[in-house]
């Protein structure tokens, strides 16, 4: 949810702060800007609606030079996507700019003290409140900038990360954060000069250094031309940084050869899963080794029960964990929207375990629900990707999941890397509390391992899926049905459906059709319908019966050799027979490669959807 990027040091810091853009554009793609300071000391500051290639057609008119800068690209929340809206945003005598991810909650009570004082203010932000109270608070306390911003952020309720840089200094930059992500680079020139870089996450930093300062909350850094920082506090209290190394490799960050970073990371899918089992199973022994349960055992015995928050995607691969981890640990497991449960006092006993299971590890409806149950007590384990994310490091204990940077704003790898991880997960709890038969628990562990050749044969067996999905572009619903660890993988289809193709989808209980749903049945309605030979399977196939019957077309995922549903369907994909629990890793698959085939013969973007963002760090 908006990206920043900053760099002070001796190189031109536009192409820098361009290239940074362009990687964290799936944070936000409605508007971007850029302000640069030159040698001279003066400052340009461009803006531009739209993607970041727009804002490289407006820069090219206009002279760009300079060695410091900052750059965002914005996901609006106050005020709608326009070229005065976007970020960064003046002080009102135009010595102080601002980029700024985030929400500021008192802004309206400052903007009106602020309107009281005399400021005008040109944009409906939040964030030109806040470059105005820093301005403000340095005319009045007739302090530097550095304190200035100490003090003004000291008044602000929210979240933020930001970047300020002043007129007639270009050799100091500023930035702080508090709920909102933030890193400093730190990298060297080829002739040993101390350069730094900033972003909203690590990729627009990799490709210069791997050593970097992951900000932590109320933390303001004074980074400066001679190569020394300091980090304070907002009490201005010193901090010592905590000089960290980078484990992210550049070639992920690239589509290497796919027309999308969605496509590339659909069929990443078995090479990521292995990722994230690598030494996590012992294939000899047949067992699995999770050092975040082993190191908290006895918590894990004595739980009384399992919460999962978590939003969007990650809420699907949580109802999966949830069958999984009751039924093979007999604990029991609620699954909750975070945003919800943050807001409504829930019951939180101080034996239950929270799990925040998060992508990026900074969804904010996430990051404050796991902040809550800690207060009262509750122990946090995190399920994240993004490693040293706000979420893995408010989290007590966790796992990640190991499956590398996720580009594509529809989450694929990273709901195959919940799953698997939450799966063992629930082995690890099971072998402590001795809830599976030794029997079960080694085939179990043993399937797990075979998963991603099962993806691999998935992934080649169903590449005609491009052809047939140019025959739903003009669909305007499709529903889709799955049972048991099936049901979510129906919410999950539908989901990726909605985001980046604009088709309206609903997920449900496959029995659940006929209390409502079926009466949207006609010939013009597709319905896509997860029915391994498995469990349920003659009740799917009843259920598939009754949408025959009201002239639907059916789309199926079946068992290799099935054929029942494929006589029954209109269309089929294939997949290898797994155990029940591990279905949804292998039926997903064809279900993103429909959505993402279906958008691409839509003309959508299908890597940056419109109204989305990939990390929502605002509530
Ligand atoms: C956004 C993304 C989704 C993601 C959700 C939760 O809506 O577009 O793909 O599932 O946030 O994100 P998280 O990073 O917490 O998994």
């Amino acid at each position: 949810m908006c990206g920043i990027v900053g760099y002070l040091g001796e190189r031109d810091a536009y192409p820098i702060l361009i290239k940074g853009l362009h990687r964290l554009e799936y944070r936000g793609y409605d508007s971007a800007g850029v302000a640069l300071i030159n040698e001279e000391g003066e400052m340009t500051v461009c803006k531009a609606k739209g993607k970041v290639s727009v804002l490289e057609e407006v820069a090219a008119e206009r002279d760009m030079r300079g060695t410091m800068g900052i750059a965002h690209t914005r996901w609006a929340t106050h005020g709608e996507p326009n070229e005065c809206n976007a970020h960064p945003h003046y002080s009102q005598s135009k010595e102080l700019t601002l980029v700024h991810n985030g929400i500021i909650e008192n802004y309206k009570a400052l903007r009106e003290e602020l309107t009281n004082q005399g400021y005008s203010f040109v944009s409906e932000t939040d964030t030109e409140v806040l470059v105005q109270l820093i301005e403000f608070v340095k005319s009045t306390h007739h302090c530097d900038l550095v304190r200035a911003v100490h003090l003004a952020l000291k008044s602000v309720i929210g979240a933020y990360a930001i970047a300020v840089l002043e007129k007639g200094n270009a050799d100091r930059l500023i930035v702080a954060r508090k709920g909102s992500p933030l890193i400093v680079g730190i990298g060297k020139t080829e002739d040993g000069k101390t350069e730094f870089y900033v972003g909203s996450d690590a990729t627009p930093i990799v490709e210069y250094t791997n050593q970097v300062v992951y900000l932590k909350d109320e933390e303001i850094a004074v980074l400066k031309r001679d190569g020394s920082y300091t980090i304070t506090n907002l009490s201005n209290v010193e901090q010592t940084p905590q000089l960290q190394t980078l484990q992210v490799n550049l070639d992920e960050l690239e589509k290497g050869g796919y027309a999308h970073f969605m496509l590339k990371e659909i069929y990443e899918q078995p090479e990521s899963i292995r990722t994230c089992l690598g030494g996590r199973i012992d294939a000899k022994k047949r067992d699995v080794i999770l050092s975040g349960i082993l190191d908290n055992k006895k918590r894990f015995l004595n739980a009384r029960r399992i919460i999962i928050c978590a939003c969007g995607t990650s809420w699907h691969s949580a109802l999966i964990g949830k069958y999984f981890i009751e039924e093979a640990c007999q604990i029991p497991v609620e699954v909750e929207y975070a945003s919800e449960f943050r807001y409504r006092n829930p019951v939180i006993f101080k034996d239950d375990i929270v799990v925040a299971v998060s992508q990026s590890g900074e969804t904010a409806d996430t990051l404050a629900a796991i902040k809550l149950a800690k207060e009262k007590g509750a122990f946090i384990y995190g399920v994240c990707n993004v490693i040293g994310s706000s979420i893995a490091r408010e989290a007590n204990s966790g796992t990640y999941i190991h499956v590398g940077p996720e580009i594509g704003v529809a989450s694929t790898k990273a709901f195959t890397g919940q799953v698997v991880t939450l799966a063992l997960i629930g082995l690890a709890i099971a072998k402590e509390k001795k809830t599976l038969s030794t029997e079960m628990y080694e085939m179990l562990v043993d399937e797990l391992r075979k998963i991603p050749q099962k993806m691999q044969w998935t992934l080649d067996h169903n590449k005609n899926i491009d052809r047939f999905a140019q025959m739903f572009t003009y669909c305007k619903n499709f529903i889709y049905l799955g049972r048991g660890y099936n049901y979510p993988v129906a919410l999950e289809g539908a989901l990726k459906l909605k985001e980046i193709s604009y088709i309206h989808a609903e997920g449900y209980p496959a029995a659940e059709m006929k209390h409502g749903p079926i009466a949207l049945v006609d010939e013009e309605m597709p319905v896509v319908v997860v029915a391994p030979k498995r469990g349920m399977y003659e009740k799917i196939v009843s259920n598939i019966q009754e949408i025959k019957s009201r002239h639907g077309k059916i789309i199926s995922v079946v068992t290799q050799g099935d054929t029942v549903v494929k006589g029954m369907s209109d269309y089929t994909f294939v997949i290898p027979d797994t155990r029940d629990c591990y279905v949804p890793l292998l039926a997903v698959l064809p279900l993103q490669l429909l959505s993402y085939y279906v958008a691409v013969a839509k003309g959508r973007n299908v890597d940056q959807p419109r109204n989305l963002a990939k990390s929502v760090t605002v509530e």
